[in-house]
């Protein structure tokens, strides 16, 4: 779709999101604006929430439309919408592609939040909201940064594309097909990710390095029906027993993930590397106390927590279905039972080998009298970035340059599917320029964004475009 826009224009075509009144400052518009993207439940998983979805989309398109990008529209496939813009004007300079996703998580549990999942409110320096960080916010800031510099310049100093994506949390495979395709709007010299944390507040911060992710359910089954747990009890097998026992054969309490071949292909941070980690302000108790919010840390013997959480694998179980959980007692054996697991996997770990060891595993722990199976449901590979490129250079100096302070570097244990793809199907470096904080509640009840961070992150990443255009 080729909206004819100039960008002198687009106030008159473009929907108008916030009733601007003449006393707001800039600042005050744009949290107005942020405001109504975070009011839209744009929950990716839950099949009911697809029409907010679609209509996330389209206000994400119409904000790309605002801030002066060209063929502006969603890019449709087997499932949510990608939204698509892009602006073209500085011929022999480099493009670069903005990437960001308007899908949120689930919102539950809904009676831990102070203000309503949906309901964005500011306290203090911070709108909590879902998808505050995660990653409308970042999305916002991206777009804000480009807009900034259109409206000052009426031109910018690179090639920019956007590519904001709806599926990134339910690992949706829509954009595993478009980047896989060859669609010339995806050519591009590198890509910017606003999608990950700072390491402290006021610290600038590049992450260089995500662990990747095989998620999947353990299905198990001991009969072919559930059983009165009194007349059976002690002869019949137990699949929530069962399963119970296949997850603590896969980990061991010291956090030893027994999978046969599981370690084979991990390596580990460089020397470089670890003697950079070693520098960051970083106190375990701290860590513990203020933001796992737990009496004692578990985890690998001989790891600190950097490399447990950046440079070692894991395996997680999310949830356990099957049984008896209504209120009160029933007396019954269940004959069957599902088990959400993930492992997160590090350089040079494959996700294609670590579901065929996940799924020998599973068969091998699987007790007497029950079946087990792993169904896989979407698996991502890790990935390291190379900082020796210009895109990664620009980047610190404009981190540094806003926040007054030298960038550093970090891993980060979270997976974001993209990244691996750009690299393998586009071959072009990642620079993973997030905002987001220790504190910010990810996935869980209360996610916010801190408001300095949404500004000095639109102020930085036009720095950036400036940098690369010079
Ligand atoms: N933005 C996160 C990943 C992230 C969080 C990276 C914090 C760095 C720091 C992303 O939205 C996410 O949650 N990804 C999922 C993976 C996906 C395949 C479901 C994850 O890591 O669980
Ligand atoms: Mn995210
Ligand atoms: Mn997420």
């Amino acid at each position: 779709m080729r909206l004819p826009l100039s960008i002198n224009s687009l106030n008159e075509v473009v929907r108008v999101h916030v009733m601007v009144c003449s006393s707001m400052s800039q600042q005050e518009i744009w949290i107005e604006e942020l405001k109504q993207f975070l009011r839209i439940p744009s929950v990716g998983t839950t099949p009911e929430h697809a029409p907010d979805v679609r209509r996330c989309a389209e206000f994400t398109r119409d904000l790309l439309a605002a801030a002066g990008l060209h063929n502006v529209g969603l890019i449709q496939g087997d499932g949510h919408p990608m939204v698509y813009g892009e602006w073209l004007g500085a011929p022999g300079q480099p493009t670069v592609l903005f990437y960001g996703h308007y899908d949120v998580q689930p919102p539950d549990p809904l009676h831990e939040w102070v203000s309503g999942p949906f309901a964005p409110e500011v306290r203090g320096d911070d709108i909590f909201a879902r998808g505050a960080a995660d990653d409308k916010g970042q999305v916002y800031l991206q777009i804000k940064a480009v807009e900034q510099l259109m409206r000052r310049d009426g031109k910018l100093p690179v090639n920019v594309r956007f590519l904001i994506e709806g599926e990134e949390e339910s690992g949706g495979e829509v954009l595993e097909h478009f980047v896989a395709s060859g669609d010339p709007r995806l050519q591009a010299d590198a890509a910017i990710v606003c999608d990950t944390e700072m390491f402290a507040p006021n610290l600038p911060t590049l992450c260089v390095g995500l662990r990747g992710i095989v998620y999947g359910e353990i299905h198990l089954r001991t009969g072919a029906t559930d059983l009165h747990s009194g007349v059976y009890g002690g002869a019949a097998p137990n699949a929530i027993q069962a399963i119970c026992e296949v997850i603590a054969a896969l980990k061991d309490r010291d956090g030893r993930i027994h999978v046969e071949g599981f370690y084979d292909r991990v390596t580990q941070p460089t020397a470089a590397e670890r003697a950079a980690w070693a520098t960051l302000p970083f106190n375990e108790n701290e860590y513990r106390e203020k933001e796992v919010k737990v009496s004692a840390l578990t985890g690998e013997a001989g790891f600190d927590v950097f490399e447990r959480t950046w440079s070692r694998p894991t395996l997680e179980v999310h949830g356990i279905r099957g049984g008896f959980i209504g209120e009160g007692a029933k007396t019954v054996i269940p004959c069957s039972a599902v088990a959400k697991v993930s492992a997160r996997l590090v350089p040079d770990q494959r996700p294609d080998e670590a579901v065929a060891q996940l799924q020998a595993a599973v068969r091998k722990a699987c007790p007497r009298g029950a079946t087990a199976e792993f169904k896989l449901l979407h698996a991502a590979p890790p990935s390291v970035v190379n900082t020796g490129n210009r895109f990664i250079e620009c980047a610190a100096e404009a981190m540094k340059q806003v926040f007054g302070k030298e960038t550093v570097y970090i891993r980060s244990g979270g997976s974001i599917p993209v990244v691996g793809l750009f690299d393998k199907h586009l071959g072009i470096p990642s620079v993973m320029m997030g905002f987001g904080l220790p504190d910010d509640n990810l996935h869980a009840p209360n996610e916010k964004f801190h408001l300095p961070n949404l500004f000095r992150g639109i102020d930085a990443m036009g720095r950036y475009l400036e940098l690369l255009g010079s």
